[in-house]
């Protein structure tokens, strides 16, 4: 994944930015992180050196230990101008929050301390995410030094409206929320990503398949592991298409969105879209049998104390699609099963169905599975066994990508994009939520 590098300027919402920095962490990306003096007064560098795992720069003249390399890189044999090494090294440089006064000094190229400097002698694209009192945000030479910002090409991400820091003030100003920065910064970095010129195609949600015109047989699938999914592939740079089998949930944008109702719908999406994908990823809950005949109208209820229905058997789309894959096309199926012989069944889908990937979850376990913003999965392939450990569902789609990303680079070694530590334990290092 990417080298994030973080400014960390003074304020009261500096303390946002260690969420910022364990989601980038959580997502895969590499983070350094600078901190102007004042910000010190908000959030010591040692919060942030644990989590980066990498030492803080405060000033120009601080000596870096790790000579501008990034989390996962190796330092180079010289030694660099440490200030500028960093910038130079990163692929993207995120300032947040960012002060009313470093917006300021932004603005006008001044460089006075190590985030500004950084700032002004970096190349790589540049984020903005300014917090602070709703009149100093409104004042108009913030605004007029945003405008002059935005001009040049830097993308600003906020500031929100609401409470703010001082007692009893509300207005415009509080900082973005740290994951939809870190959304911003993905789109940015998508362009240069490391699924960028793959082609992914998704399903998502559950099939519903109809007994009259009213009611219909379905399942509980929200669709909220297949968007995920979605957005982690495209946050590394993929074009993607989701066929959505009923879903009500927004759907990330720049995605081609098909959607579908019954298993057969879905089917014929997912046929004429197969050939031309370089990854599968099978997330829907597809129904494996239907009304034998769906009846016109609204079955009527008088006369009768119970009532059979008959069903056939559907496609399996899955198995269908995998009989017809080409090389070099990688396809993961998803297995909800229930209970202590979830291993086995998913691995004798992985074989049956002759797939690369099998996503197993238990739907017994608390807290994870269908319609929930957590899940807890173990990923299969032929030679591995991943297990992702209770994490939210963006968390979790992002180890599925990188189990993905390693079997497309034919390693099968257990190490993430980036030479970074194994999936795994990635997961299992994850600090507690903040
Ligand atoms: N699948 C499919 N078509 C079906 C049923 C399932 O493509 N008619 C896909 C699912 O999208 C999933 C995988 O097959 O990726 C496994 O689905 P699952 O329901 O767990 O397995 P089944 O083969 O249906 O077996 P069972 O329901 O008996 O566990």
């Amino acid at each position: 994944m990417s080298r994030i590098l973080l400014g960390v300027t003074g304020g009261i919402a500096a303390y946002k930015s260690l969420e910022f920095v364990r989601l980038a962490d959580a997502a895969g990306h590499s983070v350094r992180v600078l901190q102007t003096p004042t910000s010190r007064r908000f959030v010591g560098s040692a919060s942030f050196e644990a989590l980066t795992g990498a030492p803080v720069l405060v000033s120009e003249f601080d000596e870096d230990p790790a000579r501008g390399a990034f989390p996962g890189q190796q330092p180079p044999g010289h030694r660099p101008l440490h200030h500028l090494e960093l910038v130079h090294n990163a692929e993207l440089y995120v300032i947040a929050p960012a002060s009313a006064n470093t917006i300021a000094k932004l603005a006008h190229g001044l460089a006075d301390n190590v985030v500004t400097t950084a700032a002004l002698a970096g190349q790589c694209p540049l984020v903005v995410a300014p917090a602070m009192n709703a009149n100093m945000y409104e004042h108009s030479a913030t605004q007029v030094n945003l405008t002059l910002l935005r001009e040049r090409g830097v993308t600003i991400v906020g500031p929100d409206a609401g409470k703010l820091a001082s007692r009893g003030e509300h207005g415009v100003g509080r900082l973005a929320d740290p994951a939809v920065i870190l959304e911003e910064c993905e789109q940015l970095l998508g362009a240069s990503g490391s699924w960028h010129g793959l082609r992914v195609l998704v399903t998502a949600g559950g099939t519903r398949e109809p007994i009259d015109s009213v009611r219909f047989l379905g399942n509980r699938s929200s669709g909220r592991m297949g968007l995920a999914l979605a957005a982690a592939a495209h946050r590394r740079g993929a074009d993607v298409t989701v066929v959505a089998a009923n879903v009500a949930l927004p759907v990330p944008e720049n995605i081609d969105l098909r959607r579908v109702c019954t298993a057969a719908e879905l089917a014929a999406v997912c046929e004429q879209e197969f050939a031309k994908c370089d990854v599968l990823l099978m997330a829907a809950a597809v129904a494996d049998f239907r009304p034998v005949e769906a009846v016109e109208g609204k079955l009527k209820k008088a006369g009768r104390d119970r009532m059979l229905l008959e069903l056939e058997a559907t496609t399996d789309v899955l198995s269908a699609l995998a009989a017809r894959r080409s090389t070099g096309q990688i396809l993961v199926g998803f297995a909800a099963e229930h209970g202590e012989h979830m291993l086995d069944y998913a691995r004798s889908k992985l074989e049956s169905k002759n797939l690369d990937v099998v996503v197993a979850n238990d739907i017994s376990s608390p807290g994870a599975g269908f319609d929930v913003e957590d899940n807890e999965v173990v990923v299969l392939t032929g030679a591995d066994e991943v297990h992702l450990e209770l994490a939210s569902k963006r968390e979790i789609a992002d180890g599925i990508l990188d189990v993905v990303t390693r079997l497309r680079q034919g390693s099968g070694a257990t190490v993430g994009d980036d030479g970074r530590a194994p999936v795994r334990h990635c997961l299992r290092a994850l600090p507690t939520r903040l």
